[in-house]
């Protein structure tokens, strides 16, 4: 463990643990007629549902992959497709993954491939056929609302994304987020204008805080000011988090690139896929927030910390010097640009769980790195979490912000665990502020 860890437990003694019924249980009618703002809910990685449909466009790999389950007027279920049969899992790899179209500047599908995030505005449309996926994708928070009133269409909307993209820094091409930016701002006009002209309640989890803070970020102030009360940040951190380098260089790792996906709803466990995505670099660790000299990653040869990432991804894990320039070009400056949204802001982490915070290659029998654990969420390492206070908070022209730090409480946790879900409706409710208060240190 870091030395970080020596100060958890008076960290733990700081906490508090509200216990107290969540929204007086009132009837869908009373919330429909307005006793609550409304609420917008994004999801985290891997939550939206995608479907496709295929033109005369597209170059099968092969003659399967033209049929697998489309014909060409018709859209069907690209992720999350639970029951198509797994001769189909090179299909679909094809069709999820992204290519870099170098005239226009911009992520695209592959050629004859449609696309678009199933249920907008809705959310029936993340993910939770399986108990899994339900925990993961914001169903436990769904149902707690849902116990407190909210009914979805009335009160309570999602906006689930394409999580394959991610925002660009503004003036590059960027036409996925672009086209998420635009439906998200009517989504939002249209929950206020149903619910009396009250603003609403932005609540995000994990990957859906990026979106959720460079939408909010790219909206002219007086239109934030008027239609957002609050924006709820859960389990994202102010500067990404070292486990996903792990990912990355695992995935380059000879032995598991060989693997491939045995069944249609694990293809993104292909590097092939994986990789092509623009958010495969959202979530890697900012200099901002991790120091210029911590080792993050240790290699026989060389050490890397977080400015020294482009080198990282070139010599570790394998990506071609131009898919390196696109992080330096467009993931790097929006990681850079992470700030405050000047809405009153509540951010919800755990804390106190194992997280991974330095990999020593070249010490073992070759099959892994060394792990080296801190705190953090499990995912989001404590440097980032307590960089928000900072990032956000410390920013002079954001005037209301609120951090919650629920000790040994898990990345996922924070939106499916039962004592997290008190907290996270509590604050979404509009709890008093000083009851539920832990800013720490
Ligand atoms: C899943 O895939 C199968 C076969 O590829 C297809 O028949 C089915 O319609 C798909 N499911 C959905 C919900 O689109
Ligand atoms: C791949 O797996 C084999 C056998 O499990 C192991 O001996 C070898 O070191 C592994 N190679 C790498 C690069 O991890
Ligand atoms: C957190 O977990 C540790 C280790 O299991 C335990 O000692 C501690 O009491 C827990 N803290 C809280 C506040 O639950």
């Amino acid at each position: 463990m870091a030395t970080k860890l020596q100060w958890l437990p008076a960290l733990l003694l700081l906490l508090l643990f509200p216990i107290f019924l969540v929204g007086g249980l009132k009837t869908p009618k009373e919330a429909a007629s307005g006793a609550h703002n409304p609420v917008v809910l994004l999801p985290g990685n891997t939550c939206s549902q995608i479907e496709a449909r295929l033109t005369d466009a597209y170059d099968p790999p092969s003659p399967r992959c033209a049929a697998a389950g489309n014909d060409n007027a018709r859209w069907s279920r690209l992720w999350k497709n639970t029951t198509a049969p797994e001769p189909d899992a090179p299909c679909f790899a094809d069709q999820l993954r992204l290519v870099y179209d170098h005239a226009a500047d911009d992520y695209r599908n592959p050629p004859g491939v449609l696309t678009r995030a199933l249920s907008f505005g809705s959310t029936r449309g993340f993910l939770s056929d399986t108990p899994a996926d339900k925990e993961l994708c914001m169903g436990r928070l769904v149902e707690a609302l849902e116990r407190a009133g909210y009914v979805d269409g009335e009160t309570l909307f999602g906006a689930p994304y394409d999580f394959r993209h991610a925002a660009a820094p503004p003036g590059k091409p960027n036409r996925e987020f672009s086209r998420f930016r635009r439906r998200l701002r009517t989504l939002v006009e249209h929950a206020s204008r149903k619910n009396g002209d009250k603003p609403v309640v932005l609540v995000s989890h994990s990957q859906g805080g990026y979106f959720a803070l460079e939408f909010l970020n790219r909206t002219p102030q007086p239109w934030r000011t008027r239609l957002v009360k609050d924006l709820v940040l859960a389990s994202t951190g102010a500067g990404g988090f070292v486990l996903s380098m792990q990912g990355l260089a695992t995935s380059n790792n000879a032995n598991s690139s060989r693997s491939t996906a045995s069944s249609p709803a694990n293809v993104l466990k292909q590097r092939q896929v994986s990789t092509s995505f623009a958010s495969v670099f959202t979530a890697l660790p900012s200099p901002t927030v991790f120091g210029p000299d911590t080792p993050l990653v240790v290699t026989p040869s060389k050490s890397y910390a977080a400015r020294d990432m482009a080198e990282f991804l070139a010599a570790v894990a394998g990506f071609t010097p131009e898919a390196v320039r696109r992080y330096e070009t467009r993931a790097l400056p929006v990681a850079l640009r992470f700030g405050a949204p000047l809405v009153p802001v509540t951010c919800i982490n755990g804390v106190g769980v194992p997280t991974v915070e330095k990999l020593v290659y070249g010490r073992g029998d070759g099959t892994g790195p060394e792990v080296e654990y801190g705190d953090g969420d499990g995912v989001v390492n404590l440097a980032s979490i307590l960089a928000l206070d900072d990032v956000i908070g410390g920013d002079p022209r954001q005037e209301e912000y609120k951090s919650v730090k629920i000790a040994n409480m898990s990345h996922l946790g924070v939106v499916s665990d039962a004592l997290a879900l008190e907290v996270l409706v509590g604050e979404i409710l509009g709890q008093p502020r000083a009851v539920l208060m832990s800013r720490v240190m």
